[in-house]
């Protein structure tokens, strides 16, 4: 299978209404969400022409709950799971399978000063590629982000709340 793989990310830890928040948003959706919108349009006829094959884009458990601590960056999240959703439908015709990943802190770089239990990558990983296998939309990888996901539709929602 003709795979696209969106992992590259980035993480300002900024809150909306810190000094300098428009400057991290922007650069957030730089990389995190009009990335893989340029790479979705320059791949998508090279999936097409190789039988379909599937595009994964790396969210974020942050893609339904916003974190104060990482404001922008979980509405750059939030950015790239419409655009996954979007792309889902504009590739349905051509037989591309377009997968989110949803997960919460990764043992990675990324989260170095995160105390606590991390999802290990490799595990991640091999999700993922079961859910290509399998056909299945969507990666829900650990036991965090399933449950925010099932709490989204609690009264009242999981996202209402206070995170963090
Ligand atoms: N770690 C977590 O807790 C966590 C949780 C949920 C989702 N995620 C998501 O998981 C994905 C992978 O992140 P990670 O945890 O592996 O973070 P990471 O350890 O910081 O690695 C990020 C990677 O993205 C690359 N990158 C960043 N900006 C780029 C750009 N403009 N062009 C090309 N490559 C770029 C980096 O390359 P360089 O090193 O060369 O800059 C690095 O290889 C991201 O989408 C992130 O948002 C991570």
């Amino acid at each position: 299978m003709t795979l696209l793989i969106n992992n590259a990310g980035i993480g300002r830890s900024s809150s909306f209404l810190a000094a300098g928040s428009a400057d991290a948003a922007r650069a957030e959706l730089e990389t995190n969400f009009f990335g893989p919108l340029a790479l979705s349009q320059a791949f998508a006829p090279i999936l097409k022409a190789n039988g379909g094959g599937a595009i994964v884009n790396v969210l974020s458990v942050l893609s339904w709950l916003n974190l104060s601590a990482a404001a922008t960056y979980s509405a750059s999240k939030s950015a790239a799971w419409s655009l996954t959703n979007g792309l889902r439908n504009e590739l349905r015709a051509q037989g591309t399978q377009v997968v989110g990943v949803h997960v919460a802190f990764t043992d990675t770089d990324m989260a170095r000063t995160v105390p606590g239990p991390k999802a290990e990558p490799q595990d991640v990983a091999r999700q993922t590629l079961a859910a290509l296998e399998a056909g299945q939309d969507e990666v829900l990888a650990d036991g965090l982000t399933r449950n925010v996901k099932q709490g989204l539709s609690a009264q009242p929602g999981v996202y209402l709340g206070q995170v963090g």
